[in-house]
């Protein structure tokens, strides 16, 4: 056993854990930053990503990462150097990137990037960014918010992410990125999906197609509560691990314990070169494009376009051919047209939302794969409205939340799914009947007229399992404008980070 050989002296001035690498360098520090810094990991547990700078080494910058992501961008030309945990923090600047991985050591100066690791020199590999479309970095494209244009990016972040994966005419999926595990593939019997946040309902829509659709048992899992139970993974089970960032600290571990219980991993991620794909055997990517708001929107869509086209993928390799299949893969090919009809109908919900602040109380309603749009849309209006929001698969309201139904209370009901309409409008007018006021989102129906509702949306009917994308995009639109008119930050969101890379 080491003893470290220090007695504190100096006062703590914070609570965070960080100060606890600081004071520890500065003790260990004998004149030399970066000797300082080696012989201080040798003490640490856990995980860190930290730069640490010195008064007296102006130009130097010493970096550190252990399961939390470290870049180091450097502009040899310009004589600059930029670290971040994120390479979208670098804009569009032309420069060689450095992603420092577990147990790295980096001596950043303007001039260059010297790197240990296991305790000896090595040769820094500048990553190829060439995944992210430069103009697509940091750019608001004139919109007020990168949110609000994120929302609208989404006819061609869906285009994007079927390019070259989908053949309509063919009705043929192919996800070349899957093509080396086609024979751990064929054996998969058992699926599970983890994530967290929106990464998390992406997955549950994922779930539940496996099961209608493959008929393999299927299951979404927290990706925080995964890693902390026991969860029983035979062999032959295949998990899917979404994450937006690929940095999200709880899917890192959840990856981590599927693979120890011997599960294949496959990653779904939309920012390239993450923790998350150095871990799985293969990573399926997003291609959402990059997003900079806190809120996840395009990401969000993507994903379960991308879990579509990885449950079809599946499907092919394992010589499932079905009727279900054949009208999936007409929905993904009326599916941009569809998400262009919802947002075309942003100026009535902008002024919807703007009437909803009215209201102290929000549920979302929905059934089936709706459920599922329901809750995503749900946290959209939580996390930028800062909203008291519930949802609920409409069925369990009447065994406990509809005690809070009152007059000050809004229900907003996602109608999409034709064969449980008639369940769906009866749970509406239950909460009418008890003071609420109601927001339908439904395909065209004559019976539900607009004047027997506060609120009436219409959108198309196009496929069970790809319906959510247009109700979530109506959520996010409503949560936008709630925001805005509420006069809330948009983009950054108090207490919320794009990418929670601690526990
Ligand atoms: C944070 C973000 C959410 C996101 C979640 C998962 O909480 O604010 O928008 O859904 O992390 O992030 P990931 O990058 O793993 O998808």
């Amino acid at each position: 056993m080491r003893h470290l050989d220090i007695i504190l002296l100096q006062q703590f001035y914070s609570e965070t854990d960080t100060e606890v690498i600081a004071q520890l360098v500065a003790h260990l520090y004998q004149g030399d930053i970066l000797l300082a810094v080696q012989e201080a990991l040798t003490w640490l547990q856990g995980t860190w990503g930290f730069a640490v700078v010195h008064q007296l080494h102006p130009d130097q910058i010493v970096v550190a990462s252990k399961d939390s992501p470290v870049t180091v961008g450097i502009d040899l030309l310009g004589g600059q150097a930029f670290i971040a945990s994120d390479r979208k923090a670098f804009g569009q600047q032309a420069l060689t990137v450095v992603r420092l991985q577990n147990n790295d050591c980096a001596l950043v100066k303007a001039t260059g990037i010297t790197l240990w690791r296991e305790g000896k020199l090595h040769t820094p590999q500048a990553v190829d960014w060439q995944g992210i479309p430069t103009d697509d970095l940091g750019h608001k494209a004139g919109y007020a918010h990168f949110m609000w244009k994120e929302i609208m990016d989404q006819p061609q972040s869906i285009m994007q992410g079927l390019e070259g994966r989908f053949e309509a005419c063919a009705r043929h999926v192919l996800l070349s990125e899957l093509e080396t595990l086609k024979e751990q593939l064929l054996g998969v019997k058992r699926l599970v999906f983890l994530g967290c946040g929106s990464s998390y309902h992406a997955g549950q829509i994922g779930a539940a197609l496996c099961e209608e659709m493959l008929q393999l048992p299927a299951q979404a899992e927290v990706a925080s509560e995964f890693r902390y139970r026991t969860p029983l993974i035979e062999g032959e089970t295949l998990a899917i691990c979404i994450s937006q960032s690929g940095e999200t600290r709880d899917v890192i571990a959840a990856c981590q314990e599927a693979q120890r219980l011997g599960a294949l991993v496959v990653a779904l991620c939309n920012v390239n070169h993450s923790t998350l794909e150095h871990l799985a055997c293969a990573t399926v990517s997003v291609r959402a494009g990059a997003e900079v708001s806190v809120c996840a929107t395009k990401s969000f869509t993507s994903q379960v376009v991308t879990i579509v086209l990885l449950l079809l993928h599946l499907a092919t390799v394992k010589g499932i051919r079905s009727a279900r299949m054949d009208q999936l893969m007409q929905g993904l090919q009326g599916l941009t047209l569809a998400v262009e009809t919802v947002l075309a109908q942003a100026p009535a919900v902008a002024a919807c939302a703007g009437e909803a602040r009215r209201f102290s109380r929000f549920f979302f309603l929905g059934r089936c794969y709706m459920a599922m749009a329901c809750a995503e849309a749900a946290l959209k209006l939580r996390e930028v409205g800062y909203a008291d929001v519930y949802a609920l698969p409409s069925g369990e309201m009447k065994h406990g939340a509809i005690a809070l139904v009152d007059s000050s209370t809004l229900v907003i009901g996602f109608c999409g799914h034709a064969h449980v309409r008639k369940q769906m409008y009866s749970n509406l007018m239950e909460v009418q009947a008890r003071g609420a006021s109601v927001v339908l989102c439904s395909p065209e129906d004559e019976e539900m007229r607009s004047e027997l509702w506060w609120g009436r949306f219409v959108f198309p009917a196009n496929d069970d399992v790809l319906d959510p994308i247009m109700y979530v995009i109506f959520g996010q639109m409503f949560a936008y404008h709630y925001a805005l008119q509420s006069g809330f930050l948009i983009d950054c969101p108090r207490n919320l980070a794009k990418s929670v890379t601690v526990e």
